[in-house]
């Protein structure tokens, strides 16, 4: 096969989260989180779509390390539903909840495939919400604490701990564009969920600390998108630099450089006095990481769009008067998102560059959807996934020419699953699931991925 050789030791791996896969909503002790909530509210998502039953993950997380096992990867992301843990957000851990991790990390184990564990995909347990959620502070504590529950449970087996899995999602789509669960439209309320996620964060990092078992890593992951100007004007470099703020340093200033962003009093200055931040809250924040997990599916060509004629102080946290353009020649996914895999080689340069205390760096999420369907001999032929994944990789590849310390790749996804509000309408897997029967279907990039993995 012709493929560039990545250096020994690179680490393969595929990503799922809890909420997506898992299915049992009902089962093991799990409380109500927000995306049960949101999912169960007419109109929230795709054909009312919920994770009720999802791949049903729960049960079969047998067969899926399977075909992770034949697939050839050396390392599994997945993450730990708090709902499962604590019901109700706090309070001692749900023996039946930890069992089922435990169970699943020990078959891993067998399987001779190593867990990265995520914290927090998104599912915060509802009685959170109904106290405030990631606008309160209390909410960060109550992370931290549910962060050594699991840590003290796992960390004899899992060596790789992420503590929020992309909180830009959480804190913008969640609580201004009100597109993903708790389905809020707010402008201080959103940056204050952004700050408190950044503080369960150091809080939860420093908890883990207090107790570390032996060797085992702590980082976060961020959804990155390098940013350019759609045109030399300067109001289209000025747009690119509002949306670089939003997109990218709103969490990676705090994380990586012990800053608050620039540009956030200018650009935020309206909608929000910061009054939630706290003396010491950076030094919470700035953890040193010992490794860094990026999520990156497309670029981000930034345009100087008016902001609607509203009032400043009612806009929502993401009105920032930027419209994305990419070059109409970029191919797109499933999802509508432009297809160019230099911007990932350009996100990965531009982070090394930015910032000089970057730890190794994990493709911690990469992938696409496309329109998947089952053939007469019952198989699932996607080149066009293939072609996404050839290039992406080779980006990663020469990002790593040029210096930029990646050690490890995880394709999105093991398995198509409940992408959120477009619920099963969406498949990134590189296997397919029929959700009528369960069955699970290796497609054509399955048989790709194992090419690449195992040549
Ligand atoms: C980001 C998220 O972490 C994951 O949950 C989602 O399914 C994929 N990207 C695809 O949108």
């Amino acid at each position: 096969m012709d493929f560039p050789v990545f250096p020994a030791g690179f680490v393969w791996g595929t990503a799922t989260a809890a909420y997506q896969i898992e299915g049992a909503v009902g089962e093991g002790g799990r409380g109500p989180s927000i995306w049960d909530t949101f999912s169960h509210t007419p109109g929230k998502t795709a054909h009312g779509d919920t994770g009720d039953v999802a791949c049903d993950h729960f049960h079969r997380y047998g067969q899926d390390i399977g075909l992770m096992k034949d697939l050839g990867v050396s390392a599994y992301r997945f993450s730990v539903a708090w709902p499962r843990i604590q019901p109700d957000g706090k309070g001692p851990a749900n023996v039946e909840g930890l069992d089922f991790y435990q169970r699943l990390v020990d078959e891993l184990g067998d399987a001779g495939i190593t867990p990265y564990l995520t914290l927090y995909h998104w599912d915060l347990p509802q009685a959170l919400e109904d106290a405030g959620g990631w606008r309160v502070r209390d909410t960060a504590e109550r992370f931290g604490e549910y962060a050594a529950i699991v840590h003290a449970a796992l960390s004899d087996r899992v060596p790789m701990w992420t503590t929020l899995n992309e909180p830009y999602c959480s804190a913008f789509i969640g609580y201004a564009e009100g597109r993903h669960a708790p389905g809020a439209q707010e402008g201080h309320g959103a940056l204050a969920a952004a700050h408190h996620l950044l503080v369960g964060h150091g809080l939860a990092v420093q908890a883990m600390r207090a107790q570390q078992y032996g060797d085992e890593k702590f980082g976060i992951t961020l959804n990155m998108n390098h940013v350019r100007a759609a045109t030399d004007s300067p109001q289209d470099k000025a747009a690119a630099v509002r949306a670089e703020l939003l997109q990218n340093r709103v969490f990676s200033d705090p994380l990586l450089a012990g800053r608050w962003p620039v540009a956030e009093q200018e650009v935020w200055s309206p909608i929000s006095d910061f009054s939630f931040r706290q003396d010491g809250d950076l030094e919470i924040v700035a953890q040193p990481l010992d490794f860094f997990g990026v999520n990156n599916y497309m670029p981000q060509y930034a345009k100087h769009a008016p902001s609607a004629d509203t009032d400043l102080t009612q806009r929502v946290a993401t009105d920032i008067g930027v419209w994305d353009n990419p070059p109409a020649e970029l191919s797109r996914t499933a999802m509508g998102w432009p297809t160019e895999a230099d911007g990932l080689r350009r996100l990965l340069t531009w982070l090394a560059a930015e910032y000089p205390q970057l730890p190794p760096v994990y493709i911690t999420e990469n992938g696409s959807a496309y329109v998947d369907t089952v053939d007469s001999a019952g198989a699932v032929d996607d080149p066009e996934r293939v072609a996404y994944l050839d290039t992406h990789l080779r980006a990663v590849r020469q990002a790593i020419e040029e210096g930029v310390d990646v050690r490890g790749y995880f394709c999105w996804s093991l398995m198509d699953n409940f992408e959120w509000g477009y619920g099963y309408s969406k498949r990134f897997g590189l296997v397919y699931v029929d959700y009528e029967t369960q069955a699970r279907i290796p497609k054509s990039s399955y048989h790709w991925f194992h090419q690449v993995i195992t040549r």
